[in-house]
C-alpha cells in the first residue's frame, strides 16, 4: 500500500518529526506567476470560474515550494453568488455583494439544490487537480463557515467589526438565523460535491468567529460548524475536516470535541505553548506563524518558526501561518520558512 500523505497522517492524529506545511493564500498576489495568470483570466472571479487557469494557479505554489497540501483556488464568496447574490470585486478594495437583510430578500435566494449550476467549474478544477498533483500532495477543498459568509451577505462587503451582521442578529433574529441555516445547508452540499470531485480533506474558514462572544459564539460559530461536520461525516466518514474559528481565543479550548473537527487551525493571537497545552491535547492543530514574518523575514522568522515547531512537537501538527499571506510578502521568506520547518 502507498505510504499515507503527511497532511493526512497529521489529520489522523499522527505525531511526525517534521510537521507537514502549507500556507493560507499560498496562491496569491505575492507570486509573480499568479499575477500573470490572473491578468490572463481578466479578473479574480473569472480566474475562479476558469477551471484550467484555477488549476494552474493552485499548482504554482506546489511547483515553486513543494507544499504538502494544495488548496483549491476559489473563494468563500462563491457560495452567496451561487445562492443568487450579486458579487463583484472593487479593485484595491475588496468584495461587494447585494445585501440580504429582509425576509423578502431571503425568499428571493435560489434553492440550495441549484447552487451546483454556478459552482460546477469549481468541481472541474478539483477533478483536474486530482489528476495533476504530485502523489505526496494532499488536495484540500474549502468553504466559508456560515457566520463569516453571512457577515458579507448582510453588509454587502467586508467590515472591520461585522456591525451589520450583529445588528441584524439583534433586530431580526428570525431572518438572521434563517440566512445562517440556508448557508449551512448550501455549504454541506458544496463541500460534499468538492469531496466527490476529489478533495481529500476540507477546511471551514470562520474568519470572523472572534467577533462572536459567549453564547453567540456557541450558537453561530460552534453549532453550524458542528452541523456541517456531522453531515459531511455521515456521507464521507473518511474525509478529515479542519475548522478555523479565527480569533476564538479561549473558545479554542474544546473546539475539536464540540464540532467533531479533526484539526483546529490557530490564528497568531494565541501562543503555541498555550495552544499545545490547551488545544493540541484534544487533536491535531494547524498554525500559527504571524503572516508579517513573510514580509519582514530575517532571524525573527527563523526563531519564531522554530519555536512553533518545538512547542507542537509532541502531538499532531500542520505548520501554517495564522492567517493568509499578504500581497507585500517576499517569496524568498516563504522558502526560508519552509527550509526552517523542514531543515530544523
Ligand atoms: O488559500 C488559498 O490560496 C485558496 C484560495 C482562497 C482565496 N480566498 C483566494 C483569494 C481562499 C481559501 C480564500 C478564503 C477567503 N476569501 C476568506 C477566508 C480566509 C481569510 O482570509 O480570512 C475570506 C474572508 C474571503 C473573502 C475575500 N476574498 C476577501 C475579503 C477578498 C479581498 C481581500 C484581498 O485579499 O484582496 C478576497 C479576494 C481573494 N481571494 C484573493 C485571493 C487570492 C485576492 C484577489 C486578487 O487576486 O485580487
Amino acid at each position: 500500500m502507498a505510504e499515507q500523505k503527511t497532511i493526512l497522517k497529521a489529520l489522523a492524529g499522527e505525531t511526525q518529526d517534521t510537521p507537514p506545511i502549507w500556507m493560507m493564500r499560498q496562491a496569491g498576489r505575492y507570486l509573480p506567476e499568479y499575477k500573470a495568470t490572473r491578468a490572463q483570466a481578466g479578473d479574480f472571479l473569472s480566474l475562479c470560474y476558469n477551471s484550467d487557469l484555477a488549476t494552474e494557479v493552485t499548482l504554482q505554489p506546489i511547483r515553486r515550494y513543494g507544499f504538502d497540501a494544495a488548496i483549491l483556488f476559489a473563494d468563500i464568496l462563491l457560495v452567496p453568488q451561487a445562492l443568487g447574490a450579486d458579487l463583484w470585486f472593487e479593485a484595491g478594495e475588496g468584495p461587494r455583494l447585494s445585501t440580504i437583510t429582509t425576509e423578502k430578500e431571503l425568499e428571493e435566494l435560489r434553492p440550495v439544490v441549484e447552487i451546483h449550476q454556478t459552482l460546477s467549474p469549481i468541481y472541474q478544477t478539483l477533478r483536474n487537480l486530482a489528476g495533476a498533483l504530485p502523489k505526496e500532495t494532499t488536495l484540500m477543498g474549502f468553504a466559508g463557515a456560515p457566520w463569516t459568509v453571512a457577515t458579507y451577505m448582510i453588509a454587502g462587503r467586508g467590515t472591520p467589526d461585522q456591525g451589520p451582521a450583529h445588528a441584524l442578529k439583534a433586530e431580526n433574529k428570525a431572518v438572521f438565523e434563517a440566512l445562517l441555516a440556508r448557508i449551512t445547508e448550501a455549504t454541506i452540499e458544496y463541500l460534499s460535491a468538492q469531496i466527490e470531485a476529489g478533495a481529500e480533506c476540507v477546511k471551514l474558514f470562520d474568519s470572523w468567529a472572534g467577533s462572536l462572544k459567549g453564547g453567540d459564539f456557541d450558537a453561530y460559530a460552534t453549532a453550524p460548524t458542528a452541523q456541517i461536520i456531522a453531515a459531511l461525516k455521515a456521507r464521507h466518514p473518511d474525509i478529515p475536516v479542519i475548522a478555523f474559528p479565527r480569533g476564538a481565543g479561549e473558545k479554542y479550548v474544546g473546539f475539536h470535541a464540540k464540532t467533531g473537527a479533526d484539526c483546529v487551525a490557530l490564528d497568531d493571537s494565541v501562543t503555541p505553548e498555550w495552544a499545545a497545552d490547551n488545544v493540541q491535547k484534544t487533536g491535531c492543530v494547524q498554525g500559527n506563524l504571524a503572516s508579517y514574518h513573510m514580509v519582514s523575514g530575517g532571524q525573527a522568522l527563523v526563531d519564531e518558526a522554530r519555536a512553533i515547531v518545538e512547542a507542537f512537537r509532541n502531538g499532531p501538527h500542520i505548520f501554517n501561518l495564522g492567517h493568509g499571506i499578504t500581497p507585500d510578502a517576499n517569496p524568498d521568506n516563504v522558502q526560508r520558512m519552509i527550509d526552517t520547518v523542514r531543515g530544523g
